[in-house]
C-alpha cells in the first residue's frame, strides 16, 4: 500500500524531543526553541471558559462560529486593523493554521502557482502540497536584511498564480512588512486575480516603534485578501485551538463547507472564553512586548562582540534568526552539536527555507535572566567551537 510519504517531519520536534530527553535525564536544558509565551493564558478567559462549560456551551454549533464571536471581530477589526468586514466573511476555525490549511484547501487547483516568501513558517508548504499536490510552489528568499525582493515577486507572477502568502510579524525572522511595502505589493498585483493570505497571528507582538499594517487595510488589497489571525500568542491560548479567518464573500461557501466536513466547529466554550479575550484589558501584553525588547537587545549586544555570528533586527512575533556563516557549520550541525555541549537547544534554519541553512532561530519567548545565559552559552559555543 502507497502512503503520502514527502510530508516532512519537523526539525523543530527533533529538537524539542531531544531537549525534553535531556531533560528527563536530569540535564538542565535552556530552551530557545519554544514558539509560545510563557505567561499563563489570563485569568478572566480560563473563568469564561469554565462558566460557559457550566452553562451548556457544549454542543455542536455554526460551522462558521459564533455570532456573538464574529461580530466581536468584525469590530476589532474596524477599530484596530481599518478592515471593514461583516461577519458573515469570519470563520472560526481551531487555530490560524487550520484557517490556512481550510484557505488554501478552498482555492488551489491543480496547476495553479503559489508565491511564498522564505524563511517561512515550516507548516506553508507541507499544507499548500496536502491542499494541492500538483500546485506549483514559486519561492522567494528574503534579502539578508529581510527586505522583500520585489523584482523577484514582478518576475514570477503570471495569470496562473493563484495565491500570495505573507506573515508579518514574521516568524521567524521577526520582520513587519511596512506600510510602503504593502504599497508595492498592491502595485504589483493590481492586474491580476490573486488572492494574499496575510498571517498575522503576532500582530499584537510588537515590540518595535513600528506600526503593525493589515494587508487588507490598504485600497486594492482589502478584496484580494484573506486575513489570518487567532488567539494564541497574544492571549496565551497555544493549546486551545481558536482562530479565525477574514475571507472575501465569494470565498465563504467553499470554506464553510469544508469545516463542516472536517472541523464541524470550534468548541463553543472555547469561543466565548475567546470573545472574553477580546474584551480583557490588554497591559499584561505592553509589559510582555518590553520583555521581548530587552531579550532582544540582549541578543543584540552579545552578538556585536562575536565575530562569529550577526543578525538584522527582529521587530515583532517572538523570534530573532542569528547568521552562523562564520562558525562554518550548517544548521543542523551547529544546533545538534549546541545542544549536546552547551545544553541550550535552538531551531535550525534551514527548517524554515533550504537557503536558510546558515541560520538558527532563537525564541525571545523566554523570562530575562534565563535568555541572558542561553545566548550567552550560544555566543560561548559559536566562539570556541
Ligand atoms: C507564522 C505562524 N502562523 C501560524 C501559526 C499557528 O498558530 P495557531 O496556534 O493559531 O495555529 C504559527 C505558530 O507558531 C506561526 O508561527
Amino acid at each position: 500500500m502507497e502512503i503520502k510519504s514527502d510530508i516532512k517531519d519537523s526539525l523543530e520536534l527533533k529538537f524539542s524531543k531531544l531537549a525534553s530527553t535531556y531533560n528527563r535525564q536530569g540535564k538542565n536544558i535552556i530552551s530557545l526553541g519554544l514558539g509560545e509565551p510563557y505567561f499563563p493564558t489570563p485569568k478572566p478567559i480560563i473563568e469564561e471558559a469554565i462558566n460557559a462549560i457550566k452553562a451548556g456551551y457544549t454542543r455542536y454549533s455554526n460551522p462558521m462560529g459564533l455570532i456573538e464571536l464574529r461580530e466581536a471581530i468584525v469590530e476589532k477589526l474596524m477599530n484596530e486593523n481599518n478592515i471593514y468586514v461583516n461577519s458573515d466573511q469570519i470563520i472560526i476555525t481551531p487555530g490560524s493554521k487550520m484557517a490556512l490549511s481550510l484557505v488554501l484547501s478552498a482555492i488551489l487547483e491543480p496547476g495553479d502557482e503559489i508565491i511564498n516568501i522564505l524563511p517561512c513558517y515550516p507548516s506553508y508548504i507541507p499544507q499548500i502540497k496536502l491542499a494541492e499536490p500538483n500546485c506549483r510552489i514559486n519561492n522567494i528568499d528574503l534579502t539578508e536584511d529581510y527586505t522583500i525582493d520585489f523584482k523577484k515577486l514582478s518576475s514570477l507572477i503570471n495569470n496562473n498564480t493563484k495565491i500570495i502568502i505573507l506573515n508579518s510579524p514574521h516568524n521567524p525572522t521577526g520582520k513587519m512588512i511596512s506600510y510602503e511595502e504593502l504599497i508595492e505589493i498592491e502595485r504589483i498585483t493590481r492586474d491580476y486575480e490573486v488572492f494574499i493570505i496575510s498571517d498575522e497571528i503576532y500582530e499584537l507582538l510588537n515590540f518595535s516603534k513600528e506600526k503593525h499594517f493589515s494587508t487588507a487595510s490598504i485600497d486594492g488589497l482589502s478584496q484580494k485578501t484573506i486575513t489570518i489571525n487567532g488567539f494564541s500568542k497574544a492571549f496565551s491560548m497555544t493549546g486551545w485551538r481558536i482562530g479565525y479567518l477574514v475571507a472575501p464573500s465569494i470565498l465563504i461557501p467553499t470554506i464553510c463547507k469544508i469545516q463542516q466536513h472536517i472541523n464541524t466547529n470550534v468548541a463553543p466554550f472555547t469561543q466565548r472564553a475567546a470573545l472574553k479575550a477580546l474584551s480583557i484589558p490588554k497591559d499584561y501584553l505592553f509589559k510582555y512586548n518590553n520583555q521581548l525588547l530587552y531579550n532582544h537587545e540582549t541578543l543584540q549586544k552579545e552578538i556585536k562582540n562575536n565575530q562569529f555570528l550577526s543578525t538584522s533586527l527582529s521587530k515583532g512575533g517572538l523570534f530573532s534568526f542569528i547568521n552562523i556563516s562564520n562558525t562554518g557549520l550548517n544548521s543542523d550541525e551547529f544546533a545538534t552539536s549546541l545542544l549536546e555541549k552547551s545544553l541550550v537547544a535552538c531551531t535550525p534554519g534551514v527548517n524554515f527555507g533550504e537557503n536558510w541553512d546558515n541560520y538558527v532561530r532563537v525564541s525571545l519567548a523566554i523570562p530575562n535572566e534565563k535568555f541572558k545565559k542561553g545566548i550567552s552559552h550560544l555566543c560561548n559555543y559559536a566562539k570556541f567551537e
